[in-house]
């Protein structure tokens, strides 16, 4: 398959210009940019991504010296744009000033990358240093009013530099530019679509499989659930087996739905396994996060091994199938710039142990989202399934918030000042939860911001300043009820994960739900964590509230729901028995991940 390298300089860009490469029709892979040059021989282009890092970091990510040796097109982008011109013996000046948002691009020159294009264009810019002086055989091929290098280009070599960010929808033709790089440098054929790799992944699965029997967990997810009628589609029915377990920590009314969907579609019945007991009394008294992953990790290969043992595994030769996706690989460390956010539960270390036996058979594996989507579509799921919001494999556990010890808020009166301007007031909560900040995992405290006909647009650049500017918190949370609190009443509960808890939770994710669909506005979000927290005035529970808005879920934005509406949603959260206070999460992604866990 004709493919494009990009090699990650750290950040989340990467992704972008991935997913954007594969809209565009030409296949896109993420390796580090430390790649050995000699494994490049099967991409037939390069981009190499922005990044946080500058070129004069001495810890700065760096390619291996023989990159700009290799005999392919390369695209540098920001940092990678830098990287080109410092290793190719240009000069790249250090930063005095940022440039950061808009700017007006002036082309000088087509150079390929700006054949069809107007002469001015609006792009992005994110940077400190710049290119100052042109690699040998490299010319200018535009400039902006800040940057005098925003697009270089050695047209013999195929080497292009370009400052701006063409990735980001800010840009005006960045999908144009990243077309011509593609299509009049590369040559590729533009003819890579998600929809039109069903037969070939089930010739791969027949083919990996060697006639072996597939043990399937099923989450109900629409992973998992396309992962399996892919490896069904692919193989002989008898040959796949599908479980799925009641962990306890589904939704409200799940386990019945999926068996419901399951004979509805004609797959047959799949094995339901009761664990409630197991999952919830291995959880008593834990509260961190990872160690609550790696526990539901450990049962959940426990379960499989277990079924494994049965003599029609025992007899015959098998394999374990996943729905795991890409951005499933890279979160948890999968390359080298990445560093370990959340492990997920298809990554823990048994599974990777299996993987290296070879006994696992994960057929999405090179897919985002959006795209398993549209191989759900062309499998002929029904369209309910292939629009759920997704769900996390260890599902309401960790959104379930625990705390190891009893704690006060406390008021911070420099995040006060902060927020004086918007007429509220804020205090912090000893309440961790999982965040991630250039590129690493944060695990902080809080922040709750109160108040009475507060503006939610200051409050949203609010909450991105506060997490910017106090490094203790990395998420900020709006309080909708109650609007005033008299902090000394109020306190965090020592408390783990509880049957009643999680009964609590279902009641408020399906209250939520419900309130989503009836009012129309699901369609307006990628997905909507409810999360319960043991914040109380009187020993109850606290809900937040986490609608975001995603293409594929590595980044995030707070979807905007009316604030009218919240303030009903809020009021029906209420009514439930123990709810005392419901928050809404004001945080993007970065800097806090979409689970709170
Ligand atoms: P975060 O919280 O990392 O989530 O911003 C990104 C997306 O991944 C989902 N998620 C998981 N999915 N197993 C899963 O199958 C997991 O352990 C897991 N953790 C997070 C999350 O719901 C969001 O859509």
């Amino acid at each position: 398959m004709e493919k494009v390298a990009v090699l990650d300089s750290g950040g989340q860009y990467c992704h972008l210009i991935a997913r954007k490469v594969r809209e565009l029709g030409v296949y896109a892979e993420i390796l580090p940019l430390r790649v050995d040059p000699r494994k490049l021989g099967p991409y037939r282009g390069i981009i190499i991504s922005g990044g946080p890092a500058s070129v004069f970091g001495v810890d700065s990510p760096r390619p291996d010296p023989d990159l700009f040796r290799v005999r392919r097109p390369i695209l540098g982008i920001c940092y990678g744009h830098q990287l080109m011109a410092h290793s190719m013996h240009g000069v790249v000046e250090p930063g005095e000033k940022h440039e950061f948002g808009q700017a007006d691009l002036r082309i000088r020159r087509d150079g390929h990358l700006f054949t069809g294009l107007v002469r001015r264009q609006r792009v992005w810019m994110s940077h400190g240093d710049q290119v100052s002086k042109l690699p040998e055989g490299f010319e200018t091929l535009a400039d902006t009013r800040a940057c005098g290098v925003a697009a270089m280009g050695d047209l013999k070599r195929d080497y292009y530099g370009l400052q701006f960010h063409p990735e980001v929808m800010h840009t005006a033709h960045g999908p144009e530019i990243l077309s011509n790089f593609l299509s009049k440098v590369c040559r590729f054929r533009m003819d890579w679509h998600p929809e039109n790799r069903v037969a070939q992944l089930q010739r791969d699965i027949e083919r990996d499989t060697k006639g072996r029997k597939i043990l399937f967990f099923l989450s109900g997810g629409v992973d998992s659930v396309v992962a399996y009628v892919l490896t069904v589609g692919a193989l002989r029915p008898d040959l796949v087996h599908a479980v799925y377990v009641d962990t306890g920590f589904m939704r409200a009314g799940e386990t019945q739905e999926i068996q419901a969907t399951f004979r509805r579609l004609g797959f047959g019945s799949i094995e339901v396994l009761s664990a409630r007991g197991r999952f919830f009394s291995a959880l008593r008294g834990v509260a961190d996060p990872e160690e609550k992953r790696e526990i539901i990790g450990r049962i959940f290969v426990e379960l499989q091994d277990e079924v494994l043992e049965r003599e029609e595994f025992a007899d015959h030769d098998w394999m374990l199938g996943q729905g795991t996706i890409y951005p499933d690989t890279i979160e948890s460390g999968g390359t080298a710039n990445a560093a370990v956010i959340k492990t997920h539960h298809n990554r823990v270390h048994r599974i990777l142990e299996l993987i290296e036996e070879g006994r696992v058979l994960e057929p999405l594996t090179e897919f985002y989202k959006d795209e398993v989507r549209l191989l759900g579509r062309v499998l002929g799921l029904p369209k309910a399934l292939i629009e759920r919001h997704p769900f996390p494999g260890p599902g309401l556990a960790i959104r379930c918030i625990c705390s190891a010890r009893a704690s006060k808020p406390q008021v911070n009166p420099e995040i006060n000042e902060v927020v004086r301007e918007a007429g509220c007031r804020a205090f912090v909560l000893p309440i961790r939860s999982v965040g991630v900040q250039g590129d690493s995992r944060t695990y902080a405290s809080l922040t709750v911001l109160h108040g009475t006909d507060l503006d939610y647009r200051l409050l949203l650049t609010l909450a991105t300043e506060i997490t910017n500017q106090f490094r203790r918190t990395n998420r900020v949370v709006l309080a909708i009820l109650p609007k005033r609190f008299r902090l000394v009443e109020w306190k965090v509960r020592q408390t783990h994960i509880t049957m009643k808890r999680v009964a609590l939770l279902q009641q408020a994710d399906r209250v939520v739900t419900e309130f989503l669909r009836d009012q129309g506005l699901i369609r307006h979000v990628w997905q909507c964590p409810v999360v319960l927290l043991p914040f109380s005035r009187k020993g109850g529970e606290t809900i937040a509230l986490r609608p975001v808005t995603s293409v594929d879920g590595m980044t995030a934005e707070v979807a905007q729901l009316p604030v009218t509406r919240v303030e009903t949603l809020a009021k029906r959260l209420r009514a439930l028995p123990e709810i005392e206070a419901v928050f809404l999460d004001l945080s993007h992604k970065p800097p806090s991940t979409i689970e709170w866990e």
